[in-house]
């Protein structure tokens, strides 16, 4: 049994212009260990998705599909019954740290609070249990800063607290939504490989969802590139890498700062924007934007071609789309 296995999962959203689909049918399996990153445009629903996981939405969301965690069904789960699973088998860091921590709170005090209330730890020994995720996490002198508060800490050791306390119950999953696009780039690298070396060190199963390609390559086996809350191509990092198929995903990569630009620089945008949740069209999201675009891109929203390696693609342009590529390299 897989630990996550999500399938045709809907997100709908109330907007100021009424409903909206914000995740349109999106479908993925996460074995134990296994790391997968969600890369897109911003506003293609990649935080939705894993709110979604979290029982993190909005309260006005519609979910439908299923979500099923260790073989339990998520959707349709009571908020008392998503809070046993989130912060103690499902740890998420979030892009920006404060998210996640209380600026009234110690820090030994909030990093312990999952520890207490899940674990049933006491004060004490919740408090040596901070410390060493403190330690492992790499901020200096832990011991004298347990009764610190988050703002005496500098943005890149508040991610760092916040990585802790996503850790504190040891979860079976982690998700981080862009957890380093706030920090300093010299910042970014060191909070990266915080995160690899622990989901290595703990055998947790990873979620990263990143805007920045050179993340993802580093950091994941598999990925999806979404697209107006579809899926448009998916598969192990190395094949979508090498590939490439969807003409989404090669814009993505066109966009792409060129090597040895400082990392972290966001993508150039591909011609066109992120249209409107509202708006979006009824057959392929990309329908317009796309350079390939005929009348019957229009008429349906592609369904999934397999190719090979468990390499999915949804557009019905793929063969004229290869040939033209063959053409011109
Ligand atoms: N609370 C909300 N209410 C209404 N619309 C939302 C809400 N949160 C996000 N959205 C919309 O849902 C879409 C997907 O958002 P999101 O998942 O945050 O995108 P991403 O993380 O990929 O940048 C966007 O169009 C965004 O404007
Ligand atoms: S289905 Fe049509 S619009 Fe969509 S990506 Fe393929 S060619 Fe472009
Ligand atoms: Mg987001």
């Amino acid at each position: 049994m897989p630990l996550l296995e999500v399938q045709d999962l809907h997100v709908t959203l109330q907007t100021q212009r009424g409903p909206a689909e914000a995740v349109r049918g999106i479908g993925f399996t996460l074995e134990r260990g296994e790391t997968l990153g969600i890369v897109g445009e911003s506003g293609c629903g990649k935080s939705i998705t894993v709110q979604s996981l979290m029982g993190l939405l909005p309260s006005t969301a519609k979910v439908s599909g299923s979500i099923r965690f260790d073989g339990t069904e998520l959707v349709g789960r009571d908020e008392k019954a998503m809070c046993q699973i989130r912060g103690n088998r499902i740890g998420m860091i979030f892009q920006e740290p404060m998210t996640a921590l209380n600026p009234v709170h110690t820090i030994a005090r909030q990093v312990g609070e999952p520890l207490r209330l899940h674990r049933g730890l006491s004060g004490a020994q919740a408090r040596k249990e901070v410390l060493a995720l403190l330690d492992r996490v790499g901020i200096p002198d832990a011991a004298s800063r347990l009764d610190a508060y988050p703002h005496q800490f500098s943005g890149g050791q508040r991610q760092r607290i916040g990585i802790a306390m996503a850790l504190a119950c040891g979860p079976d999953l982690l998700i981080a939504d862009e957890p380093t696009t706030a920090l300093d780039v010299t910042i970014q690298k060191q909070i990266l490989e915080l995160i690899q070396g622990l989901v290595a060190e703990r055998g947790m199963a990873l979620i990263l969802i990143s805007h920045d390609l050179g993340v993802i390559a580093q950091s994941v086996s598999k990925m999806l590139v979404m697209y107006g809350g579809s899926v448009v191509e998916s598969g192990p990092t190395e094949t979508v890498f090498a590939e490439r198929a969807h003409p989404y995903t090669q814009g993505l990569f066109a966009a792409r700062p060129a090597l040895g630009a400082p990392r972290g620089i966001r993508l150039a945008t591909i011609r066109g924007s992120v249209p409107e949740l509202v708006d979006l069209p009824p057959g392929c999201p990309f329908a317009g934007r796309c350079k390939y675009t005929v009348d019957a891109c229009h008429a349906i929203r592609p369904p999934p071609t397999i190719l090979r390696h468990e390499h999915a693609v949804r557009c019905i342009r793929l063969e004229e789309i290869a040939a033209e590529g063959a053409l011109a390299a």
